[in-house]
């Protein structure tokens, strides 16, 4: 059977409005993250009832190191928390984990953490979860930028976009942010390239099944002509088919 092309293959999220989310309810930030996590297992789940292959969320970004040590150390102390008791969900939702960004600098703890749960996720083939930690679409070009200039190899599209981190699946479809900013935000700049992009007013621990279903919908409204027109698109519907 042929893949419904109006649902996106691979969605990326933005989980923006955490902070806004607790600070509304005089609880402090960490809180609102708590929340977030809550969000992303129901995001997660939804997005593999709907058969979308690949999930790809913003967690901490590299320039999240400037936050308050504590909003810092709470969001690592998730991260290691999340790991550890999410995992028989994980497993029963049929999660493949994968980590995305510079993980070297991570603690130790933290480390041992994500090379577990990827391990022990590895044989899962539903939904393709890369978690975005300490990463930055910046980061992620000059990394790839330094490890193909070791290898000697000509500088072309291809060879540069198999040195990224994300380089074993493909672009996303679909990037949602939440909390209501309109920008990318150093996420995925060489992967955006031809992504939708969806913008949502709700914080992100308040989207749920329902909020996603808004944004595929409005996922499925868009032409995505990826530089041809309207008119050969018609002429040839398969030939943009990612
Ligand atoms: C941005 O909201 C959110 C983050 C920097 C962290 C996202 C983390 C989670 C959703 C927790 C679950 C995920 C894992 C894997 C640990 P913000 O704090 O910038 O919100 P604000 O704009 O309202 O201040």
């Amino acid at each position: 059977m042929a893949a419904n092309p109006t649902i996106p293959k691979h969605i990326a999220i933005v989980m923006d409005g955490n902070g806004r989310w607790a600070s509304k309810r005089f609880l402090p930030r960490i809180a609102g993250h708590r929340q977030g996590l809550e969000a992303l297992r129901r995001v997660v789940a939804a997005c593999a009832e709907r058969g979308i292959g690949m999930l790809t969320v913003f967690a901490f970004s590299s320039e999240n190191w400037k936050r308050p040590t504590e909003e810092v150390s709470g969001l690592m102390s998730l991260l290691a928390f999340a790991l550890t008791k999410e995992m028989p969900s994980l497993q029963k939702e049929g999660v493949k984990l994968r980590i995305a960004g510079a993980t070297e600098h991570l603690s130790l703890r933290v480390q041992e953490s994500l090379a577990q749960a990827e391990l022990a996720t590895a044989g899962n083939q539903r939904l393709l979860l890369n978690i975005c930690f300490n990463y930055g679409g910046r980061w992620d070009i000059v990394q790839a930028a330094n490890r193909l200039a070791l290898t000697g190899q000509p500088i072309t599209e291809e060879s540069l976009a198999a040195q990224l981190s994300l380089s074993q699946g493909m672009d996303p479809d679909l990037i949602i942010r939440t909390g209501g900013e309109m920008r990318l935000s150093n996420f995925l700049l060489w992967q955006a390239a031809y992504s939708e992009l969806y913008f949502s007013d709700i914080l992100w621990p308040d989207f749920d099944a329902a909020s996603l279903d808004e944004a595929l919908l409005a996922f499925a409204s868009r032409e995505r002509r990826f530089g041809m027109t309207t008119d050969q698109l018609q002429a040839a519907p398969n030939c943009v088919a990612g």
